[in-house]
């Protein structure tokens, strides 16, 4: 059984803006320590800000990835909850015009940088029988969408989640995915600043009719991560204010809005 008394070290992937710096936020403010990993300098600041600890870290790079996990291990309170929010949005784009170095790049940061970070950090968990992970899929890794890339790596991220779960289960640690929506960040803001993505449409989308906060996010990743989910593992949760639930509606002419 987990402890909640125990002191709690927690390591954000992509903590420095959007979804990643608000659960690092969230994480602090409940008292644990935090480290932020990310490849953006300016991060740096923003894990000040929050009183958060900060390490470079590209995690397509699986030598600096295994690196760094080695050097938080050694620390006095070792990482007990990993958060991989490290990621980027990508293009729509058919596939005629979808070039390798794209789909490359959105595979490699997505699952393979996942997997190197769960690789590092699990494995060290394993070793001490207790820990948390928590990854970042999406509900485009759930539902098609024109993402041929950034879909297929969700989807992969969704599966790792259930096999690391089977695999480390044994060991005391617990591996889960949260599958957000449309959340408003830095990173879709992009998308909508560029006219790639129009507000209305994403909104209108979710059963909800509206955007996702990254808080909202945070929530679900707190509780995945924390004690109070003890007995979850191997899950994806969907935190998409109803976008699944809606999807099936457009074949009957939509939701009906009040
Ligand atoms: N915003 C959304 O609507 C949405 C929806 C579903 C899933 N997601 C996922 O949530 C995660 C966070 O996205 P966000 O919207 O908060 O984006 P964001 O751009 O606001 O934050 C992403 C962070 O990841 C960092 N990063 C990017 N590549 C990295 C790398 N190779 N190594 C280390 N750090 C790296 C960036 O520097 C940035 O700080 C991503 O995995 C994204 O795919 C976002």
């Amino acid at each position: 059984m987990e402890n909640a008394d125990q002191p709690q070290h927690v390591v954000i992937t992509g903590g420095g803006s959007g979804i990643g710096l608000a659960t690092a936020g969230l994480f602090a403010q409940r008292g644990a320590q935090v480290t932020i990993l990310d490849r953006d300098p300016a991060a740096k600041q923003a894990a000040a800000d929050i009183g958060a600890g900060f390490a470079a870290l590209d995690v397509t790079d699986e030598v600096a990835v295994e690196n760094v996990a080695a050097q938080l291990e050694a620390q006095s309170v070792a990482p007990s909850i990993l958060v991989t929010c490290a990621g980027t949005l990508q293009r729509t784009l058919p596939p005629e015009k979808l070039g390798w170095p794209e789909w490359d790049k959105t595979i490699s940061i997505h699952l393979r940088g996942t997997y190197a970070c769960c690789k590092s950090f699990g494995t060290r968990m394993a070793a001490r029988r207790g820990g948390s992970i928590v990854t970042i899929g999406s509900v485009a890794g759930i539902l098609s969408g024109p993402l041929h890339a950034y879909g297929p790596a969700k989807a992969g991220i969704s599966y790792l989640a259930s096999s690391l779960a089977a695999g480390w289960g044994p060991s005391g640690v617990r591996v889960n995915c949260v599958a957000p929506g449309f959340t408003e960040t830095p990173a879709l803001d992009k998308g909508l600043s560029g006219g790639a993505l129009d507000s209305g449409p994403l909104a209108e989308s979710a059963a909800l009719g509206r955007l996702i906060a990254s808080k909202e996010i945070a929530e679900v990743i707190h509780f995945l991560g924390s004690s109070a989910a003890s007995a979850v593992t191997g899950v994806t949760i969907p935190v998409d204010a109803g976008f699944l639930a809606a999807s099936g509606w457009t074949a009957y002419g939509g939701l009906r809005r009040p």
